[in-house]
């Protein structure tokens, strides 16, 4: 509990600077890799009832919505981006729900949706595993998973070879966001763990592993902009893809 109000006061604080990131397309990472990787991983949402667990601002329920997806849930413990993700939507016209709620005990009925997308979330919780298990829930059977994670075994790594030891505990890391050199008001916390942590509570919670990608730059990328060879200096995500199999 003290995790999850400590959490939710500096996603709070950082509310306004978090907006700015997204909105201003600041985060790179995203724009270049990730937000792709994550979207390719969805496919053809048409028709599809899709929960963003931890939707920040509500951008990637929006995309997903525009994308033909109904009905669309966002799920996120701030309730300054949750009201954030509700305006933008009204003004653009989707019909998008967003709740103010933990992604460990979510708001929906079980097996009411066919795809959760978790972009940038498993790594804000002290323990992943309950929810994972809460988006099996709430899947239908043949439903599927993309979760968007900092890489485990390269992320925050500063020693190589890598310090075995520290690489199978679960690690605390506080740090400021510093996107394209704008620092958040506030540090957050974030978790990194063994990959093996990640597929063991995805196959306790019944989700059969389908895919296991590392979003990196293109040949093309690299050639063409040098601030993914100056900033890309190890695999930094991972994206997990699942299945509802029991
Ligand atoms: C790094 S941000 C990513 C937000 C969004 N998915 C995106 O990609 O822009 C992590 C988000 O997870 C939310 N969060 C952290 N713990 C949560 C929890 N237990 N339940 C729901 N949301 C949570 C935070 O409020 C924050 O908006």
């Amino acid at each position: 509990m003290t995790t999850i109000s400590r959490d939710r006061s500096s996603y709070s604080a950082n509310a306004e600077y978090w907006k700015r990131i997204i909105r201003d397309g600041l985060d790179r990472y995203r724009t270049g890799l990730t937000d792709a990787a994550v979207l390719e991983a969805a496919g053809d949402v048409t028709g599809l009832s899709v929960l963003d667990a931890g939707c920040g601002e509500g951008y990637l329920a929006r995309l997903l919505a525009a994308g033909g997806a109904r009905p669309v849930v966002g799920v996120d413990l701030c309730p300054e981006l949750v009201e954030a993700a509700r305006d933008t939507a009204a003004r653009e016209g989707l019909d998008i729900t967003y709740e103010t709620a933990d992604v460990a005990a979510l708001p929906l009925a079980d097996g009411a949706v066919d795809l959760v997308v978790a972009n940038h979330v498993l790594n804000d919780l002290e323990k992943p595993a309950p929810a994972i298990a809460e988006f099996a829930r709430v899947l239908a059977p043949g439903g599927r998973v993309a979760a968007l994670l900092l890489h485990p075994c390269f992320y925050g790594s500063r020693a190589t070879p890598v310090d075995v030891a520290d690489y199978y505990r679960p690690r605390r890391i506080e740090q400021h966001f510093d996107v394209a050199g704008e620092v958040s008001p506030v540090p957050v916390v974030a978790w990194t763990r063994p990959l093996e942590d990640f597929t063991r509570a995805f196959a306790a919670a019944g989700l059969g592993i389908t895919g296991i990608r590392e979003p990196h730059p293109s040949e093309q990328q690299l050639r063409d902009d040098p601030w993914w060879t100056e900033n890309f200096t190890r695999p930094l995500f991972m994206l997990i893809t699942a299945t509802r199999t029991a």
